[in-house]
């Protein structure tokens, strides 16, 4: 959460500054602020509540602020309300030191207090002030050396960070240092970049450095040196970046979101391409080896928000495919439960970003405890890809629209391959079952690219529930685990309360708030299961709800119960999912924007959530 942009070369930096933090609005937009400067001349800092077209509208896109070397940020609030005063970057009483943060620092209070003891006063709420102003005070203690300062005030704070910092004295240099939360460092033809997330540099460079926890950088153009938290130099690859730079931008698409959702078909590909080679799951590059999967008797997949959905789809696919043993948990329920888990078990934490907070700590949890871990990422080099035993990367290139979409489906054809491969490694399924379920995941793609054609069918159905103030969605198996991602996607851009339930359950509770006109969509496309949810399709209606299927073409007539069908191409059920959640992407989108909403950027989310 918080995106942070650092810059220093010859061009003017506030420009390259507010067009990163532009890629970067996704992680945070309720205020943000850039501090800019020349050689030695006064730091000039900007910032303003509201999202960053303000504070680019107050510098005439940056043209108004002078000078070649600035740092930038664009924020979610987590300590201090969205106000001027509490956006970053936040600056020592004399302008000593400037920094601008993203993370919590969780013992902010205590370090405050003893700051104030020691002569310090404080203008805003947040803890990135009280960072600013303990590294102030080590430097001012101690060497007058900026990484020495930064790295005493580092052993002194707890909780996460992504920290770049200015000092006065050193005019030519920006500071960064990280524990938790992401920041790539990029270089490129004597230009100096620094980013929370690789869309933010893309235009300009693909050669970056990932810092490491606990490290420290110094950026000068061209030029970047890394420490260890001893103010030890140490040494870093330069890394290539493989995303171009147009999958970063609009394309010609109104939103991200509509963008993301049409280049579905080719991410999907993509990363089935990734494993699947001469009709033949290949997991080299995953290093998961058959003898492995042999030996694991329990798997436990983690995540959070739609990744979590797609663990709860996946759990039934392995249960069907293989034997094993799955149980699917929300990562911050799980990394505080007291779980002694099975020494033989497999820990899948599925995460778009790589750096959510309570999927890194179970991933670290499991670790500890000696369990062997898989990530299913999508950004390369993030933490939980560095820190996973063995890393199944999505090809869905960069996400941008805070509700996802490209991503969700990769992880879940990730996640069937992954199924898949038990089963084959296990002689659970035999060479032609095997053969025809690789058959099937391969018709994805093409699948999903003629729901897409039907798209105006769904945006008639939208505008016809712009009014609606509750949803639900029900389903059984799969369906059921669609329909939460479903719930999920309708209610956080639209804003219509909505909840999710398996259809047995509606009638322990659900049931009583359904009253004339109340939306129910139904996700129908599991073979062994149609009946009971279309009976439960029935009671809804008859209470007054109003219908909307999601069904497979050609297996069950549903056009007499719901009001509105929406019908996906045959496909083995197992794989339904990718299917059946098009229609649901695509419903949330319309609705969205059919109520005027910033489907991109909705209220009080931020894509990456680096925070617990
Ligand atoms: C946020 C995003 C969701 C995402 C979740 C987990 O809530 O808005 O789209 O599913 O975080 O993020 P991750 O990066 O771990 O997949």
């Amino acid at each position: 959460m918080c995106g942070i942009v650092g810059y220093i070369g010859s061009n003017q930096a506030a420009p390259v500054l507010l067009d990163g933090l532009s890629k970067l609005e996704y992680r945070g937009y309720d205020s943000a602020g850039i501090a800019v400067r020349d050689g030695g001349s006064a730091t000039e800092i900007i910032k303003e509540k509201g999202k960053l077209r303000v504070l680019a509208e107050m510098t005439d896109n940056g043209k108004a602020v002078k000078g070649t070397c600035g740092i930038g940020h664009t924020r979610w609030a987590t300590h201090g309300e969205p106000s001027a005063v509490n956006a970053h970057p936040h600056s020592s009483d004399d302008g000593n030191v400037i920094a601008v943060h993203n993370g919590i620092i969780e013992n902010f209070q205590e370090q405050r207090e003893k700051l104030i003891k020691k002569g310090y006063s404080f203008k805003s709420q947040t803890d990135t002030e009280v960072a600013v102003k303990l590294i102030d005070y080590y430097y001012k203690k101690y060497s007058q050396l900026p990484v020495e300062a930064i790295a005493r005030a580092m052993v002194r704070i707890r909780g996460s960070y992504a920290l770049c910092v200015m000092f006065k004295d050193y005019p030519d240099q920006i500071f960064c240092a990280r524990k938790d939360s992401p920041m790539i460092i990029g270089i490129q033809n004597g230009e100096s970049y620094v980013a929370s997330d690789v869309p933010a540099i893309l235009k300009y460079t693909r050669n970056v450095y990932y810092i490491g926890n606990m490290e420290i950088a110094k950026l000068e153009r061209g030029n970047v040196t890394f420490y260890n938290i001893d103010s030890e130099e140490i040494e870093k690859p330069l890394t290539e970046i493989k995303w171009d730079a147009e999958s970063a931008e609009k394309g010609g698409y109104e939103h991200f979101m509509l963008k993301e959702i049409f280049e579905q078909p080719k991410v999907i590909r993509d990363t089935i391409n990734s494993v699947v080679n001469n009709g033949t799951v290949h997991f080299s590059e995953v290093q998961l080896t058959d003898e492995e999967m042999q030996d694991i008797n329990q798997v436990y997949i983690v995540a959070c928000g739609s990744a979590y959905h797609v663990g709860v789809a996946v759990q039934y696919v392995i249960e069907e495919l293989t034997s094993l043993q799955v149980r699917v948990e929300l990562a911050s329920e799980f990394r505080y439960r007291k779980m002694t888990l099975n020494p033989k078990s497999l820990v899948i934490v599925i995460s778009q970003s790589g750096e959510t907070a309570d999927t890194l700590a179970a991933l670290r949890e499991a670790k500890d405890q000696g369990i062997k871990t898989l990530g299913i990422v999508n950004v390369v080099g993030s933490s939980i890809a560095r820190e996973a035993d063995n890393v199944f990367y999505t090809l869905a290139g960069p996400e941008i629209s805070v509700a996802t979409t490209k991503a969700y489906s990769c992880q879940l054809v990730a996640g069937y391959l992954l199924a898949l491969q038990f089963a084959k490694a296990r002689n659970e399924i035999d060479d032609e079952k095997y053969q025809a379920l690789l058959e099937d995941i391969n018709t994805i793609p093409e699948k999903v690219d003629r729901i897409l054609e039907d798209r105006e069918r769904v945006q008639w159905y939208a505008s016809k529930l712009i009014n609606v103030s509750d949803s639900f969605f029900i389903g059984r198996g799969i369906d059921y685990a669609i329909g939460m991602e479903g719930s999920l996607k309708l209610k956080e851009i639209s804003y219509i309360h909505s909840e999710a339930y398996a259809a047995g359950e509606l009638k322990h509770g659900p049931i009583s708030l359904i009253e004339e006109g109340t939306i129910v969509i139904a996700v129908v496309t599991q073979d062994a299961l149609t009946e009971k949810t279309i009976s439960n399709m029935v009671e809804v209606k008859s209470r007054g709800a109003k219908l909307m299927a999601v069904t497979t073409t050609g297996k069950y007539f549903l056009e007499d119960t719901a009001e509105f069908t929406c019908y996906v191409p045959k496909i083995n059920p197992l794989f339904a999912g990718s299917l059946a959640v098009i229609p649901l992407q695509l419903l949330s989108y319309y609705v969205s924007i059919g109520k005027g909403f910033d489907v991109d950027k909705p209220r009080n989310l931020a894509k990456s959530v680096t925070v617990e």
